[in-house]
């Protein structure tokens, strides 16, 4: 059924030699895995030729962290979707919560980027998630709801959804297992009331937020967790190797 995805989000961490000596441990590590998981690196931006070179010839896929709406133009300091697919990202990241706060991006404009990731054939991961007050407020599925109603691309094409509590992000802290499974079997439903079944069945959907190995095993063995998007855990090789290894 759906192959669980390990997907790794260095944020904005790395200098040259450092991204490339972790590219290179990833390479070493990863390049034996039994075909339990797939695993994706999302380095940032000046990284990815160097990760590109790195992991070439080993089964980790490349990924950027964001793009524009638009495929080119008048947009200094910016990125586009067929841009990324020319370094040979496959995957991109879209609408992760610090993106949504720092840069004010919308529904509509996340939106807006995985349509532009169709048209340059890359596989959007769409994040979505609620704050820890919207939690406590008893709003979770409803939050989520309209982030899936908002966010997802309206156009025919292969995409990830990655379920990302704000409040879990970098806090060491997890929701419980009955939370993630009640937030993913939302999702579920809602992607196979808007795609019909088989399509929505077919998407895969990570939960991320204090993903470690240490709790790996636990989070990925709950009922629709298909992978994880990892932040910290995923700067050490041997780490993110073992949430992998999680998969099996
Ligand atoms: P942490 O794994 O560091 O909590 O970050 C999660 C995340 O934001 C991945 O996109």
């Amino acid at each position: 059924m759906r192959r669980k995805l390990i997907a790794g989000n260095w944020k904005m961490n790395g200098l040259l030699a450092s991204g490339r000596g972790l590219a290179r441990d990833l390479a070493a590590q990863l390049g034996d895995q039994p075909p339990a998981c797939e695993f994706l690196v999302c380095p940032p931006f000046h990284l990815l030729v160097p990760v590109a070179e790195e992991i070439a010839g080993s089964p980790v896929l490349l990924g950027a962290q964001d793009c524009h709406s638009a495929e080119k133009g008048a947009h200094t300091g910016d990125v586009s979707a067929a841009m990324l697919a020319d370094l040979g990202c496959s995957h991109v990241i879209l609408g992760h919560s610090e993106r949504r706060a720092d840069h004010g991006e919308s529904n509509s404009l996340v939106r807006a980027k995985a349509e532009a990731a169709f048209g340059a054939a890359l596989v959007p991961v769409i994040c979505i998630g609620e704050t820890e007050d919207q939690r406590q407020a008893g709003e979770a599925l409803a939050v989520v709801g309209a982030q899936i109603a908002g966010s997802l691309p309206q156009a025919e094409g292969e995409f990830v959804v990655a379920y990302e509590p704000v409040w879990a992000i970098g806090s060491g802290r997890t929701p419980t297992r009955d939370d993630v499974g009640d937030v993913h079997g939302h999702i579920r439903t809602l992607l196979c009331d808007r795609l019909g079944d088989a399509r929505g069945r077919a998407i895969r959907i990570l939960y991320g937020g204090s993903v470690k190995a240490a709790n790996a095993g636990e989070l990925l063995g709950i009922d629709q967790v298909d992978g994880a998007l990892v932040g910290g855990a995923s700067l050490e090789a041997s780490e993110f190797r073992a949430i992998g290894t999680a998969c099996a």
